[in-house]
């Protein structure tokens, strides 16, 4: 019997690649760096599945240019901004995800960059990297507490109940706000509900973004919500970077309106070396490593080959996006 095709965008953990490997004729990118449009549309011509990465722009020009054949876009990440959902359910493609494996991992990060930010972590790095070093100050690199203190969570998900959970073992007060009202499982986590998200951002002294990206969420935070925030206040995003718009937030920073930022997720992303967020010494970057642990890229990638080869199969993957699809297959 033929193995399916499939095309893999980057070359993902071993576990998930011998899954795919075992049934599938793959062909993996093997470069370093992504595709570029060209070669991703060239690479994706025949495949009957597609393994994405975040990065790969999944539109309908793509899904044409793959064939009628495509019958999966197995993203490896939760996130699927990404794909253009509509056009793959039109053309009757299932899309799935990774919801789960990542939660706790990401949450991690995000605590980590609240705690980096309000101790001035990387900054003391630096202070004593550079050999400034001399002797216990009483008012060197004051920072803020953390214990006892206010966390606004936008989007009280997966991904913000982990950390609401991390908040209450720092005896933190959480409030949260969603698009579509109260969370019932708010009540696990301890966390507090506001009607608006003004309310959050007036009362909190960290403010950590969960929100998937979406013309609703683009951009959510802007000028008028950073003059909400306290001037103390921490904004954190492990989301997607333009859930934030970056020269407002670059103008918030400088002025004083807000106090730190701390982010993994950028916009543009990468963000490039000589960014002017980069040059104020109130923002913290890392490189998008939410997930990045061993562990979690390894789940991922084992959940990333499952749904593609259940979906090969014909039979519906248990993390599909576009449940609607299925009428249409
Ligand atoms: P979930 O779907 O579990 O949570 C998202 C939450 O946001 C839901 O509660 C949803 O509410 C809410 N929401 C959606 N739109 C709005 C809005 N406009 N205003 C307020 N709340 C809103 O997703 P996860 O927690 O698993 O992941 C969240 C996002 O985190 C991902 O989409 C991804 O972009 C990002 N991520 C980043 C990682 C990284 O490496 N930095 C790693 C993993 C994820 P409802 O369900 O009612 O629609
Ligand atoms: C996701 O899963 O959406 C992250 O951004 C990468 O793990």
């Amino acid at each position: 019997m033929t193995k399916p095709k499939v095309f893999i965008t980057r070359a993902i953990p071993d576990q998930g690649l011998d899954i795919l490997n075992e049934s599938c004729d793959t062909e993996v990118w093997p470069k370093e760096l992504p595709p570029n449009r060209n070669e991703l549309l060239k690479n994706v011509t025949g495949m009957e599945g597609l393994l994405s990465l975040l990065t790969d722009k999944m539109d309908a020009e793509l899904m044409d240019a793959a064939g009628d054949q495509l019958k999966v876009i197995s993203n490896f990440a939760v996130g699927y901004d990404n794909i253009d959902i509509s056009a793959a359910t039109k053309r009757g493609i299932l899309v799935t995800n990774t919801p789960g494996v990542l939660t706790e991992t990401t949450a991690d990060l995000a605590f980590a960059l609240l705690m980096s930010a309000a101790r001035r972590i990387v900054e003391g790095m630096d202070y004593v990297r550079s050999g400034h070093w001399q002797v216990w100050e009483p008012k060197l690199l004051l920072g803020n507490d953390i214990h006892q203190k206010t966390l606004g969570i936008i989007g009280l998900g997966r991904i913000g109940r982990a950390v609401a959970r991390r908040a209450s073992g720092f005896n933190m007060k959480v409030l949260y706000y969603n698009h579509t009202g109260r969370n019932k499982k708010d009540e696990e986590v301890g966390a507090l509900y506001c009607d608006t998200i003004d309310e959050v951002l007036k009362n909190s002294d960290f403010i950590s973004l969960h929100v998937p990206l979406s013309p609703e969420t683009h951009h959510l935070i802007d000028s008028p919500a950073f003059s909400k925030m306290k001037k103390t206040a921490i904004l954190i995003n492990t989301s997607r970077g333009s859930v934030v718009n970056s020269d407002a937030l670059h103008k918030a920073l400088d002025k004083g309106e807000i106090a730190y930022a701390a982010l993994d997720v950028t916009d543009p992303e990468p963000l490039p070396g000589d960014h002017k967020l980069l040059k104020l010494p109130n923002c913290l970057v890392v490189p998008h490593i939410g997930s990045a642990t061993v562990a979690t890229r390894g789940l991922m990638a084992v959940m990333a080959a499952e749904n593609l080869l259940t979906g090969l199969r014909g039979e519906v993957p248990k993390y599909l996006v576009n449940r609607e699809v299925v009428n249409r297959i």
